[in-house]
């Protein structure tokens, strides 16, 4: 396939994003079809009309099913709101076309388990926007850890925190809705499990706190509404392998930005990641001489691919825009029928099931284990 046609639903933050990177995969990978950025779907078909001028869509429609029954359109990027991506992604795998939807999945484990569905009947594509599983940086993280560089891993930790809605005067919206999900736990907590997952394997049980650290928030239009999701968790984990683990959550978390920091503990050594200096990866080796054993800084560059197709030179940093390039060209790889290092709706419903267990953990006071919640 020469080229393949595009369909967008939904310009907002991850709109662009996928916009971006169906722009400059051809230009960074060289390889692979030549997207042809087709049709766009956003709310009115005014803001549809001036978004795919902005982004160089040729067609534009305040109906996203315009966009799925488009013929020239092979795939299509879903970057609307939680409560939209089942019915969007469902109706786009049965009318034949490949899917790149944004997490978390869906709200509901059933909406989820009907997604997978649909892609394994379908035969199509059918790939979620875990974009931090992308990084070079984490892809090293996993090449270390398959060598055993630090031995057996005993312990992991991560914490995702940011503040967008740390301010308790920050207007309601669609992510306060029960519409939208639980909270932290999907919003966020789908980051972490697909970390956990490409790195460490399966999440065996949880057991999870949930909190609201804002009863309710102001209305657009005055007056107040009561927030319906958690902003805040905790989640203890054990892993199918073994190892424990914790997962601390919250959007209201003045002073961090994007931070998910990321700890594993081995028998010979430690590995540490944030997002927020995400060309740096920490390492704590114990083969190190003892008198100068510390952890270690590894600035990312060529050697640690995709990098080198970005620039040439080590230690110059790729961006957050530009783990979604690399997302775009995996998802263009499975297409082409090649295995490549992407989050399907196969193993994105695992991580729905594990965070449903959370939400029944917190809800029952209990340990669940997510095969057999009950
Ligand atoms: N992968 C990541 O790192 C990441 C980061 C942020 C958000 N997200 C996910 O991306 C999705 C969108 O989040 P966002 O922050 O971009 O939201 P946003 O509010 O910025 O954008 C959503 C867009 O969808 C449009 N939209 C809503 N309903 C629509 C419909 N029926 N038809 C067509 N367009 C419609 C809205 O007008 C808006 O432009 C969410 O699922 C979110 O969880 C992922």
């Amino acid at each position: 396939m020469q080229q393949i046609g595009v369909g967008l639903i939904g310009t907002g933050y991850m709109g662009k994003c996928h916009a971006l990177a169906w722009t400059s995969v051809k230009a960074v990978f060289g390889i692979g079809p030549k997207p042809r950025l087709v049709h766009l779907g956003e709310v009115t078909a005014e803001l549809a009309r001036q978004k795919a001028e902005e982004f160089g869509f040729e067609r534009a429609t305040g109906d996203w099913r315009d966009v799925i029954a488009d013929p020239d359109v092979n795939v299509i990027s879903i970057t609307t709101p939680n409560s939209f991506h089942a019915d969007m992604a469902v109706a786009a795998l049965e009318a034949g076309k490949h899917v790149w939807c944004e997490k978390p999945m869906a709200v509901s484990l059933a909406d989820a388990e009907r997604m997978e569905a649909a892609a394994r009947a379908s035969g199509k594509v059918a790939v979620l926007g875990y974009n931090y599983i992308q990084n070079p940086a984490i892809r090293h993280i996993h090449a270390l850890l398959q060598q055993g560089a630090i031995g057996e891993v005993n312990h992991m930790r991560i914490e995702m925190d940011e503040d967008f809605m740390a301010d308790p005067d920050a207007l309601f919206y669609w992510k306060s809705e029960a519409s939208s999900g639980y909270g932290a736990i999907d919003d966020f907590g789908v980051h972490p499990l697909s970390l956990i997952t490409t790195l460490l394997g399966p999440v065996e049980r949880v057991m999870a706190n949930m909190s609201k650290p804002y009863a309710d928030r102001p209305l657009k239009n005055g007056g107040r509404r009561m927030v319906e999701t958690y902003d805040i968790a905790t989640v203890l984990i054990e892993l199918a392998n073994g190892a424990s683990g914790l997962i601390a959550l919250s959007r209201t978390a003045w002073g961090r930005k994007g931070r998910i920091a990321v700890q594993i503990f081995g028998s010979r050594g430690s590995i540490a990641y944030d997002q927020e200096r995400l060309n740096e990866v920490q390492l704590y080796l114990t083969g190190d001489k003892p008198a100068e054993q510390g952890f270690r800084t590894i600035l990312t560059g060529p050697l640690h691919p995709p990098y080198d197709r970005f620039v040439p030179a080590a230690g110059h940093s790729l961006g957050f825009n530009d783990l979604k390039v690399i997302e775009c060209h995996e998802l263009l790889g499975a297409i082409a029928g090649k295995k490549t290092p992407v989050i399907d709706f196969e193993q994105g419903l695992e991580i729905e099931r594990t965070v449903h267990a959370m939400a029944r953990s917190h809800h029952e006071g209990r340990w669940v284990t997510v095969r057999n919640p009950n």
